[in-house]
């Protein structure tokens, strides 16, 4: 790939691809893909996610009987399954975020901090699964809209059965599997473009139900 789209053109033109036509994606592409998930954002920098990468053709076709037989599985160049590590905090990760955040001028009174209220935070957390999602989600969105950048077509999805892609990938019992990105080249036409809510319907301006003016304080904000 030589020549990259603007972001604000790859958000435009991105579109789920129904079919792929199969050729083989460069390591380095999707590297950098990869890479542009693991620079997302998250909370205390606990990067919770993992990915798992499937591109052998024996791989891809057992992953897509665990996801209704979507033929955009094997299809696909790669498949990047993003997953959630619902242990990774208390089996390495939080030493290791504090370890890179000192070498990178993390105030001390801060690792402190993070290193008594973190524990206390996940180890009762509400709803770990969706704590996963919500950072997980960004990843995959930073994976999704680079690899538009770098030219490629891509397919979010979640039609698949969990606990049959734990089994394919050999996931550890605290991976949680978020979503699936197919990456490669799309094939034949796009589908019906659904089209999106109108901003009045979706987007509020102070509180519920008021819509956003150009100006805070407008009437229209009244
Ligand atoms: C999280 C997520 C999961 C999705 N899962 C599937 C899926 O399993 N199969 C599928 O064909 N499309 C799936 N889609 C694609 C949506 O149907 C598609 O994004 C939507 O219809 C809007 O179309 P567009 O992305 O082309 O604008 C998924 C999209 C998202 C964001």
């Amino acid at each position: 790939m030589s020549t990259e789209k603007p972001l604000s053109r790859a958000i435009h033109d991105r579109r789920a691809t129904p079919s792929f036509d199969g050729r083989p994606i460069p390591f380095k592409d999707l590297r950098r893909i990869l890479d542009a998930g693991l620079s997302a954002p998250s909370a205390y920098n606990l990067q919770p996610w993992r990915f798992v990468v499937v591109r052998t053709p024996e791989q891809k076709r057992r992953l897509r009987s665990a996801c209704y037989n979507q033929p955009k599985v094997d299809e696909a160049s790669a498949v990047i399954v993003a997953c959630g590590d619902a242990d990774g905090w208390r089996n390495g990760d939080l030493e290791e975020m504090l370890r890179m955040g000192r070498e990178n001028g993390m105030p001390e009174n801060y690792a402190e901090q993070a290193k008594a209220a973190i524990p206390a935070y996940l180890s009762n957390h509400p709803n770990i699964e969706m704590w996963l999602n919500r950072h997980v989600m960004i990843a995959f969105t930073h994976m999704m809209l680079m690899a538009e950048v770098l030219g490629y077509d891509t397919a979010p999805m979640e039609g698949y059965e969990p606990e049959k892609v734990s089994e394919v990938l050999k996931l550890p019992l605290s991976y949680v599997t978020v979503a699936l990105l197919a990456i490669g080249w799309g094939r034949g036409a796009d589908k019906f473009s659904g089209g999106r809510f109108s901003f009045s319907r979706t987007v509020f301006g102070e509180e519920y139900g008021r819509p956003l003016s150009d100006k805070p304080g407008d009437k229209a904000d009244e």
